[in-house]
């Protein structure tokens, strides 16, 4: 991870102690600073919090600096507050590059919103990580099994660069693939959105002996239901510090789906039985209307030669090229799940061999070679069109 530690919020000339009180009640890191400190943030060097609040009820204006600050460091969230509601403050707040606005009363509620809000949508810097999305046509695929190896295999060329985030917010099975016993959740980061510093992100985290740092899926048996923005947050929060970032994304929850904006690539998996590849046309075709073509990929896990829906069959349903057909090993996949020990770690074997493969083309790191077969014949039965 990178070393950086950033305060959270910067207070600018607040007119009393309420807006900090009111941040600490949230449980923010808020720190007080004049406008002459907010000036020395528009320093290129300078290393300014997640975001700033200006309250404007003092000194009626706005600092002079607050639009240079924005130019220099555009992930950083601006909040103006004022006394009342007045379009010409408003006008002037978001021409200096604030995108959220409060004014009297000032309640808990809606200053812990506006900063969550400003928080999930900080612009990513330049050398952000890569996120990468895996999610199953249906269950039993091998979905989780993929993202764990490719993950693993990512992690031997970005050592402790590399996270895996379990978004299943109950009874997800990364942590048993590799073999971890996580004190921490997603449930954990998803509730505490507003709080993320790197130290307090790097105390959810598991490491694995695979190489991946790991936030798990909760153990609790009921958890409450997050949305989209939250998802959101974590994995913008995530990408900042790792190189790669690798997601088990939930097929059925629609919070999650709809909040993979970050994720250069969504992996669709799927197996050879007609249900899947027809739940992986569907799915592939709602996530590239969603998140464009070239994001989406398709591949087929736990791949048998002999099955009767070939390749060229899965091709022509999923239209697209399916480039990866990890082989199937039942004998390899459960000794790897009973020693907590991601195959990929392993090599001499195809289907390791197939995971690296798999990472390869997601980081561009050596692109492999296209594969492409004659058609086959399950076409109309396939598409549900026959
Ligand atoms: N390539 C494979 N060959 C054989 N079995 C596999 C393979 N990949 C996964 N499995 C097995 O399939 C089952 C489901 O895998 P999992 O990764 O949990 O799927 P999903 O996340 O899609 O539900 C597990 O028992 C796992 O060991
Ligand atoms: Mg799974």
């Amino acid at each position: 991870m990178a070393t950086r530690l950033i305060p959270e919020v910067l207070v600018v000339d607040p007119l009393d102690r309420e807006l900090e009180q009111l941040l600490s009640a949230c449980g923010m890191r808020a720190t007080r600073g004049s406008a002459a400190e907010l000036s020395a943030l528009a320093h290129p060097s300078a290393q300014p919090p997640h975001v700033v609040v200006v309250d404007t009820r003092g000194a009626r204006a706005l600092p002079a600096s607050m639009a240079a600050v924005k130019r220099q460091h555009p992930a950083t969230g601006f909040l103006v507050v004022a006394a009342e509601s007045d379009p010409t403050v408003l006008l002037e707040a978001m021409r200096a590059g604030a995108t959220e606005f409060l004014h009297e009363p000032i309640t808990q509620a809606a200053l812990e919103q506006a900063i969550s809000r400003l928080v999930a949508h900080r612009a990513a810097p330049a050398d952000a990580g890569e996120v990468f999305a895996f999610v199953g046509a249906k269950g039993g695929v091998g979905t989780t099994t993929t993202a764990v190896n490719v993950a693993t295999a990512l992690a031997k060329v970005a050592p402790s660069q590399t996270l895996f985030a379990d978004l299943h917010m109950a009874h997800g099975d990364a942590a048993l693939l590799f073999g971890a016993e996580p004190r921490f959740s997603i449930v954990d980061a998803l509730e505490n959105t507003h709080r993320f510093d790197e130290a307090y992100f790097n105390g959810l985290v598991t490491p694995t002996a695979a190489g991946a740092a790991l936030l798990a899926s909760s153990d609790r048996a009921l958890v409450q239901h997050a949305g989209t923005q939250q998802f959101r947050s974590v994995v913008e929060f995530a990408k900042q510090f790792y190189r790669y970032v690798i997601l088990d994304v939930p097929r059925t929850d629609a919070a999650v789906l709809d909040a993979l904006d970050a994720a250069s690539r969504i992996v669709v998996v799927t197996n050879q039985e007609l249900s899947a590849v027809r739940g992986a046309s569907r799915l592939a075709s709602t996530l590239r209307e969603r998140y464009g073509r070239d994001r989406v990929l398709v591949i087929v896990g736990r791949s048998d030669k002999q099955a009767e829906i070939s390749q060229a069959d899965i091709e022509k349903v999923v239209a697209s090229k399916v480039k990866h057909m990890l082989p199937s090993d039942y004998r390899l996949a459960l000794q790897a799940l009973n020693n907590g020990r991601p195959l990929a770690l392993d090599n001499h074997n195809k289907l390791a061999a197939g995971f690296r493969s798999l990472a390869k083309e997601l980081a561009k790191i050596d692109p492999e070679p296209k594969r492409s077969e004659a058609s086959g014949g399950l076409f109309s039965r396939l598409t549900g069109r026959g």
